[in-house]
């Protein structure tokens, strides 16, 4: 079995300071990374930042500085991101590094020499902030103005030299592609958009521009730059050492398992992208999940609505991991989904101080007192054997990941949760201090419900739970999935160490 797993976040447009949006795309990729890598993976985790292009260049401007300059700043903001989200990402690629713009150009010249590369004239609408061009049919004028339809943002015209690659070429063999691998595109509800989209017909793409310089020259004609999108895709391989292909990490990592993006740049992600690899003859990405936006109130975030959550502001006051559970439980994942304080206050208290960190605590001060803090031996019931049992089945908790079901993973926790404390109070063990051997399993029975439901919650919260998988000696090298649903993994005799609380409740 292949037991590498590469995924990748999109890199983020250094324009604006991170928001709660950016936030989200990592979060939820980190925790299937983070999940890959205890099930036993070599996981590639990639993200880094998208630095050319106009929209760059004039936000350079309006900062009186150099694009570079200017990049350099905002892109480590991006970079510091990674470490306060606590992100496991094994790279960082910048878009103006050497190694992308190499991969770049020749990306560039294996599409011209594959003959898919021709020289006329763009006449039409060009968005700056979406970075994306719009046919006649997706422009509305509201007081003047002309906005695309789709994304609602000020497009503006745009006549000059350009090259186009033959996009129109790929139509039919993109359709056959979606038929014969229906998980590429996901959710269900956005792949049948792009199809309709596809097959309303597609017309070649504009993939380079002369007016402005922000960009990676084209190798063959140094006035023209490259066409952004073009250039930031193929960070997905330039950061495997592409072009060549050789290469360990190439090997190793291509085709991507999965891209993860958010729904407003599929249509770069799910019909550019692999036309332009078809066209290079190049292996297709597994899968590309659009998810949906966090909004603030019932609109998208962005800079021009003056709307933006700063998700720094969210962990100073209630700390990351809380942000991290309460986006991955309570976003319907593939859906919008917003943050509001009450809601996040709610999870705080209810799931991760009642409900875990009261399980944590209760059985540590009971074994504590009871058990001198060690691990005691046991003679199993059926009642015990029974709350147990739903962690024997890890295929199908991976089946869930592999799905990206991880609002059925997050329902199965929650659920375990219930069950653990359900049976610790059914059990009354404070009750059985005349039967020592019942007293002892109840207390085995309940510490390895914690460390089971600690493994389980480390892609989601992973200080908090390495935080009590340390009492049993667990740390980030030796957290192992399978582990979690043998009992015997759980050695009898071993001193625990104690715990400090989890989670605060949060009084309202
Ligand atoms: N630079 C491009 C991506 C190039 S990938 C080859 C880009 N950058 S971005 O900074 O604008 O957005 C980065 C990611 O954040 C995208 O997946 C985008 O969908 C996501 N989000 C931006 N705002 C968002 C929300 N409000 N909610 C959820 N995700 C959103 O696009």
């Amino acid at each position: 079995m292949n037991k590498n797993f590469y995924i990748t976040t999109p890199i983020y447009y250094p324009s604006a300071k991170p928001h709660m949006g950016h936030a989200y795309t990592s979060i939820i990729a980190d925790f299937f990374a983070r999940f890959k890598k205890i099930d036993g993976f070599n996981v590639h985790f990639l993200t880094g930042t998208d630095e050319h292009g106009l929209k760059i260049q004039r936000s350079a401007e309006k900062n009186n500085m150099k694009p570079k300059d200017f990049c350099d700043q905002i892109s480590k903001t991006f970079e510091d991101l990674t470490k306060i989200l606590n992100l496991s990402n094994t790279d960082f690629i910048r878009t103006t590094e050497n190694r992308h713009i190499n991969s770049v150009q020749n990306l560039w010249k294996i599409l011209e020499d594959n003959n898919q590369i021709y020289l006329s004239k763009y006449t039409g609408w060009y968005s700056v902030s979406d970075e994306a061009f719009y046919q006649n049919d997706e422009i509305e004028t509201k007081e003047g103005k002309k906005y695309s339809t789709s994304s609602g943002s000020l497009v503006e015209w745009v006549e000059e030299e350009s090259f186009f690659f033959k996009l129109s070429e790929w139509e039919k063999p993109l359709l056959k592609f979606y038929e014969e691998n229906p998980k590429f595109i996901l959710p269900e509800a956005r792949k049948n958009e792009v199809i309709s989209f596809v097959k309303n017909g597609l017309k070649d793409l504009s993939v380079s521009r002369k007016t402005f310089s922000w960009g990676i020259k084209i190798p063959t004609n140094e006035q023209h730059i490259i066409y952004v999108w073009l250039d930031a895709l193929t960070n997905y391989i330039s950061a495997l050492n592409f072009p060549n292909t050789k290469d360990n990490l190439y090997k190793k990592f291509w085709p991507a398992d999965i891209h993860i993006i958010g729904k407003d740049i599929l249509r770069f992600h799910a019909i550019y992208w692999p036309a332009f690899l078809m066209a290079a003859s190049l292996p297709l990405p597994k899968r590309v999940y659009g998810h949906g936006w966090i909004l603030s109130g019932d609109e998208k975030m962005s800079k021009s609505k003056n709307n933006i959550l700063d998700p720094l502001e969210i962990i100073e006051q209630y700390g990351l991991d809380a942000l991290r559970y309460y986006l991955l439980k309570e976003v319907s994942f593939g859906n919008d989904g917003n943050i509001s304080q009450e809601k996040l206050e709610n999870c705080i208290n209810s799931d991760l101080a009642n409900n875990y960190g009261n399980l944590c605590q209760r059985v540590l001060a009971f074994c504590e007192k009871n058990c001198d803090l060690v691990v005691p031996s046991h003679e199993f019931s059926k009642d015990d054997l029974n709350v147990l049992l739903p962690f024997e089945n890890l295929n199908k908790l991976r089946n869930l990941i592999d799905n990206q079901n991880i609002n059925v993973y997050m329902n199965f926790l929650i659920e375990m949760l219930f069950a653990s404390n359900k049976y610790f109070n059914d059990q009354e063990p404070w009750k059985k201090k005349d039967n020592k051997i019942r007293l002892n399993t109840i207390v085995f029975t309940a510490l390895e419900l914690i460390r089971k439901i600690s493994i389980l919650l480390y892609p989601v919260i992973p200080e908090t739970s390495l935080k009590v998988l340390k009492i049993f000696g667990i740390d980030e090298k030796t957290i192992n999935f399978e582990s979690m649903s043998k009992h015997e993994s759980l050695k009898v005799g071993i001193s625990l160490s104690k715990i400090n609380i989890l989670f605060k409740k949060i009084e309202k």
